[in-house]
């Protein structure tokens, strides 16, 4: 996937770098983080090796490997890091992706997902993606209105499709076609 910096209205999305391990341990500690986003795995406690391994390895070999693309969120005014976002699990033949981002605990409350999903959304529809699908867990309402407000359709259920730290969730579907960008402000 070719590397891309992209800018919002409030953000700037760039590459993961070194210098973003502290707040990514700092951001992916927070139980409200842990509760829907289970890192590094369901049951195992997070640790500063593993923000260190997504920063310096997973995120970058993630791209190379045609798998997807993290950015880093920044606030456009002081550069302040405050998420991240990324494609994952394409499918290049079918020309298919999936979007899955979280909000640092300072970051949260101000829109900042929604505003990277449509721009990150709108730059795969332009790369020539299909479909772009978002899953979420059924309780995490926050994360399902950052679905719904970004044009993504609700398609259903995926009945005890992840586990999470506390037991096992369904998951709720919803993409976003080229076609749909029509319908959306
Ligand atoms: C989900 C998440 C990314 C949203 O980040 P955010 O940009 O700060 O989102 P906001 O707080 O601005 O909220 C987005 C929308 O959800 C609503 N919302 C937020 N928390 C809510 C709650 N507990 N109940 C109901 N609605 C809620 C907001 O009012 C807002 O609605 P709007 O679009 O009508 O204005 C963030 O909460 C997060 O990182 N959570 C932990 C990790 C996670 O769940 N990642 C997604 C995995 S699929």
């Amino acid at each position: 996937m070719p590397s891309v910096i992209l800018e919002t209205e409030r953000l700037r999305l760039r590459s993961v770098l070194e210098r973003d391990i502290d707040d990514v341990y700092t951001s992916c500690v927070d139980p409200d983080l842990q509760r829907w986003v289970p890192l590094p795995a369901p049951g195992e406690p997070y640790t500063r090796e593993n923000a260190e391994d997504f920063c310096l390895r997973l995120a970058p070999g993630i791209r190379t490997s045609g798998d997807g693309q993290h950015w880093a969120l920044l606030e456009r005014e002081g550069g302040r890091f405050v998420g991240s976002l990324a494609l994952l699990r394409t499918e290049w033949p079918a020309k298919v992706t999936e979007v899955g981002y979280w909000i640092s605990p300072w970051g949260r409350g101000r829109g900042y997902a929604a505003e990277a999903v449509v721009a990150v959304s709108r730059w795969a529809i332009d790369q020539g993606f299909q479909r772009i699908e978002l899953k979420a867990a059924v309780g995490n309402i926050a994360s399902r209105r950052v679905a719904e407000s970004t044009g993504f359709v609700h398609e259903g259920v995926e009945r005890n499709a992840m586990p999470l730290n506390e037991g096992r969730t369904d998951l709720a579907v919803y993409s976003l076609l080229p076609t749909d960008l029509k319908t959306t402000p």
